[in-house]
């Protein structure tokens, strides 16, 4: 339920940026639509000007929309562009060599998730803290939903879990590889006492558990076969480093690495070409959001089909 005087003050503020920007536009810079044909412009200021119209404007406005009327001050969540779910799609089909109707199959299986959606929202809506939207949006996860659900791992361990979007929509795809008789386990490991939350609350719970403790020696406890691994905890380049170290001789034959920081450095390419395997990058473009997008690195063996049970 909106409020509408809360409506009506954003409104206002909407009003008074835009005009902020006009006015801005028309001294900083001396032409607007009319007065271009009747004033020549030195060049720099037509670069400057077209650097303001082109980037700066727009990116200002999704700061400030961000700052009206998102709750979130880490951890950012967005929607992806459709030609960039598009471009996920394709990314998906190559990784699991399957088809691009199977990928997408995939990806709108997770978007179509009401359940989820809704759990969130429920979720969210009885906690204290203000720092949550109650909106879920899934961005670059879509792709880890897809990936559990070609790959049908037994074991999936994911390193950094916060509030555990992560961890339910990953839970999901192996709820539904369960369905369809592949069954799998999730792992989440955390610092953070409070991590998981969202996770350890949900209809998922029973798929898997949240391990608190540094990542680092947590891994080195684990004795099973990890069949696909993600790693979101600590993206200094040293920390992501060593976890691939540790779970290296833990790794099973088809195996998939994932890593959340794979845009920033080279470790998990650096992982991939000494252990024979094929990396590949996915970015995202982030819809309406200040956030200019993170990505999922993931290194994997292509020679061998990309996933553990061959089902299409
Ligand atoms: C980017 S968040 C993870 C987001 C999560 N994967 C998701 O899907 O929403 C990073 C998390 O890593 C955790 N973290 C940071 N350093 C860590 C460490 N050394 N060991 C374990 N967890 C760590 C933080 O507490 C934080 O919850």
């Amino acid at each position: 339920m909106k409020d509408p005087s809360r409506e009506l003050a954003l409104t206002k503020l909407k009003t008074l940026i835009d005009e902020f920007f006009k006015e801005e536009l028309s001294t900083t810079y001396p032409f607007t639509d009319q007065g271009l044909e009747n004033k020549p412009l030195e060049l720099e200021t037509r670069l400057e000007h077209f650097a303001w119209i082109l980037y700066v404007k727009p990116y200002l406005k999704k700061v400030i929309d961000w700052c009206i009327y998102s709750r979130e001050r880490e951890n950012y969540t967005y929607e992806l562009t459709q030609a960039n779910i598009a471009h996920l799609i394709s990314w998906v089909k190559i990784i699991l060599s399957c088809s691009y109707e199977q990928a997408n199959t995939w990806i709108n299986e997770i978007i179509n998730n009401t359940a989820l959606k809704t759990y969130y929202r429920s979720y969210i809506s009885q906690l204290d803290t203000k720092y949550f939207d109650l909106d879920l949006r899934y961005g670059r996860r879509m792709g880890w939903y897809s990936l559990v659900r070609g790959l049908k791992p037994k074991l999936v361990v994911e390193t950094g879990v916060h509030l555990g979007i992560g961890s339910c929509v990953i839970s999901a795809a192996l709820e539904k590889n369960m369905q369809e008789g592949f069954p799998g386990k999730y792992i989440g490991i955390d610092n953070n006492p409070y991590a998981g939350a969202l996770f350890l609350n949900s209809p998922y719970k029973h798929i898997g558990e949240i391990i608190i403790g540094d990542s680092l020696e947590i891994l080195r406890t684990i004795d099973c076969k990890i069949d696909l691994f993600i790693s979101d905890s600590d993206h200094s380049l040293s920390h992501e480093a060593k976890e691939y170290k540790l779970v290296s001789s833990k790794l099973s034959s088809n195996s998939m690495i994932l890593s959340d920081n794979a845009g920033g450095n080279t470790n998990l390419l650096d992982f991939a070409n000494e252990t024979n395997r094929d990396f590949l990058y996915f970015k995202e473009i982030p819809l309406n959001h200040m956030h200019k997008g993170a990505g999922i690195g993931v290194a994997w063996n292509k020679v061998i089909p990309g996933h553990l049970f061959t089902t299409f």
